[in-house]
Parts: structure tokens; sequence; C-alpha cells
């Protein structure tokens, strides 16, 4: 069975082609990123002209590459939400259309739900890709963690799943994204920090564990605010100093140390709730996923939590594509789940697990 996926929540534009929810035939991802860069985030109108322009190029792109026609494509999955309401309607609009003048049965998917379904993928004859051998087990324990979204959740089953926790403000892929803009740093943020924080030392700045009600919830505002003070204290500086000013007034180790202190207390945080889930559900697998997964120093406190070792991702599926969102629509067909109407389907923007 082949599923056509179609992905446009935020500023990547993807389509991929999954055959029995393992085999990654193609995978295609047009990103706006580089247009948003000098605004320092995603412009919701930008992102979603984006979408527009390139959509119809990158979903014949991934059927090419995946030697597929439209004859061969069982079903269409979308991505309905969560996301940007403008860059949602250009994915699920085109994919109705698709459905309708294609005769393809279409199903809707939860983009965060999705992100765990890319180590389903074990499978490909594409070149470059590190693809778990086997599938993961379940109970599965998974921290989805992106520009978007810090979840944890618990998965019985492929589709039964309950949410155990999840940020109560900033996403912690946008605290790093804030923080890298704090610091002078290129965006997308994470990766800078990443890099930048190669050259610091993480014990140079201490910074706080935010305490939060649920014991899986996160917080990471606050961890954001610390980090500002603490450049302001860097530079010289007290409370009042601009933020946009900070850029030029810290040296290069300065910023490498706050960088590298920062996502040391943003992995401490997301590890130290992922082991006490660990130890409380007893999972035979534990997933992490989103873009933050491609973090280093998370993968490194990671790998020293557990014994077992943590399943990832490859890096090109731990951002947003389309490759989950197909696989995901194939568990969702194979398991019953009813196609929806082509002529109704609407985007959910704050769809949640
Ligand atoms: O999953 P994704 O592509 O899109 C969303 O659904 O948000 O995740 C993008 C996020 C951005 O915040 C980006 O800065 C972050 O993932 N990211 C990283 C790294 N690579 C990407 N954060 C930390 N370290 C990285 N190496
Ligand atoms: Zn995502």
């Amino acid at each position: 069975m082949k599923i056509l996926g179609i992905e446009t929540s935020c500023d990547e534009t993807a389509a991929a082609v999954v055959e029995d929810g393992y085999k990654l035939l193609s995978n295609v991802v047009a990103s706006s990123a580089t247009l948003h860069a000098a605004y320092g985030g995603v412009v919701p109108e930008i992102a979603a002209r984006s979408h527009l322009e390139v959509i119809t190029p990158v979903i014949e792109e991934a059927l090419r590459v995946a030697k597929t026609t439209w004859e061969e494509v069982d079903a269409i999955a979308v991505t309905q939400g969560p996301g940007l309401v403008g860059s949602l309607l250009i994915g699920v609009l085109t994919a109705r259309t698709l459905a309708i003048a294609n005769h393809k049965p279409l199903f809707p998917v939860n983009h965060v739900q999705a992100h765990v379904f890319a180590v389903f993928l074990t499978e490909t004859p594409l070149p470059g890709y590190k693809l778990p051998t086997k599938p993961p087990q379940f109970p599965l324990l998974a921290l989805i963690v992106s520009g978007g979204h810090t979840q944890l959740a618990l998965f019985k089953n492929l589709l039964d799943y309950k949410l155990l926790g999840q940020t109560s403000d900033d996403a912690v892929g946008e605290a790093y994204d804030k923080v890298a803009k704090m610091l002078g740093l290129p965006y997308p943020g994470g990766p800078s920090i990443d890099k930048a924080a190669g050259k610091g030392n993480a014990q140079a700045i201490k910074l706080p564990i935010a305490k939060v009600d649920n014991t899986y919830g996160f917080s990471f505002s606050g961890l954001k605010t610390a980090v500002l003070r603490a450049a302001q204290g860097a530079s010289g500086h007290d409370y009042t100093f601009p933020s946009t000013k900070l850029p030029a007034a810290l040296t290069e180790p300065q910023k490498a140390d706050i960088a590298a202190s920062f996502q040391h207390t943003a992995a401490q945080t997301l590890v130290s709730k992922l082991e006490a889930a660990a130890r409380q559900y007893k999972p035979k697998s534990i997933v992490i996923a989103g873009g933050v997964a491609a973090n280093q120093e998370l993968r490194k406190q990671a790998s020293k939590a557990f014994s077992a070792p943590v399943i990832y991702p490859d890096i090109k599926l731990c951002s947003d594509n389309a490759a989950m969102i197909a696989t995901l629509g194939y568990y969702l067909a194979i398991n019953g789940q009813k196609p929806a109407d082509p002529y109704s389907l609407e985007v959910k923007s704050s769809l949640s697990m």
C-alpha cells in the first residue's frame, strides 16, 4: 500500500511516498527558512505564500523519485494540524483537490503524533539515510521536541496513546531560537546554539530548571528570561539593557558559554522528565523526535541516562517532513479509520495530541 504524504504546517513544504508504513520511497522537503532568516523567525504570510509556490512541484518530485504513478497511490495523508493556519490551508486544500481529482481516500493526520512515526521507517532505497533496523516496541515513551511543541507521550500501541505532559509556555525549540536571536546567532537558532556551544563551557552560568505542577509538564519561558539576565550581566549592563544590543556587547567566548549553559539546562530539563516517566511506565522503547532531537547535548545526556539505546529518526526525518505524515496515514488506513470527506475537510491549527 503506497501513501502520499503532504506536510505544510510551518515553513517546510514537504511530500513523500511511503510503502506499507516502513519503506521510504521518497522524501522531498522545500524550506522557506532562508526567507524568514532576515526576520529571525517564521513569518506566517511568507510561509503560506512559499507553500503555494512550491507545493505542486514538490508533490510531483516526490512521485517521480518514488517512481510512483497516481494509479499506484492508494491514499493521501495530509497534516491537518497543529500549525500555522495559512500554511495548513495550502496543504489541506491541495490534498483535498488531489483526492477528488484522482479518486483517492484522504486521511487527516496530527503533526505532533506523526513526528513519532518517523522511527517506523526501517527501509529505503534512498541514499544517505540511517534508519533503525526494526520498528520500536510498545509500550513506547516518546519525547517530541520542536519549534512548536514539547510533548511527552506514552504509546500503549500504535494508535493508542496518552499525553503525559507538555509545555505550558514556550516550546523548547522556540527557546533555542529566541536565545540564538539574543546572542546574534543565525536563524534557525537550534543548530546555531548547538554549534556555538561546542566552544563554550556548560558550567559557566548556573541557570534554573523550572518547577511545574504537572510531574511531566515543561516550562521554558523562565529559562529564556534567566538567559537574558545572564547575558545582560555578562555584557556589564543591568536588566534594562535592550536584548537587541546584546550581540554587539558580548564577546564570542561569552556567547559560547551562554549557548553551552543554556542548552545544558534545556537538555537536563527534558531528560529528567523522560527519566521520571521511564521509571514510572517502564517502556520497551524510548523515542526522541522533532527538530530538537538533532541536538548533540540532548543526545549526550539521554545516552547517559538510559542503558538501552534511545531511538532517533534519521536527522532528515527529525525536522518537519511528509514521510512521517504518510507513515501515520498508513497506520490510520489499515486500522479502519474512515477517510475524510475531501469536499469539507478543514484545518485544525490548534489540534492537540
Ligand atoms: O520539527 P521542526 O523542524 O519544526 C517544528 O515542528 O517546529 O523543528 C524545528 C526546531 C527549531 O526550533 C530549530 O531551532 C530546532 O528544531 N533545531 C534544533 C537543532 N536543529 C533544529 N534545536 C537544537 N539543536 C539542534 N541541533
Ligand atoms: Zn514538527
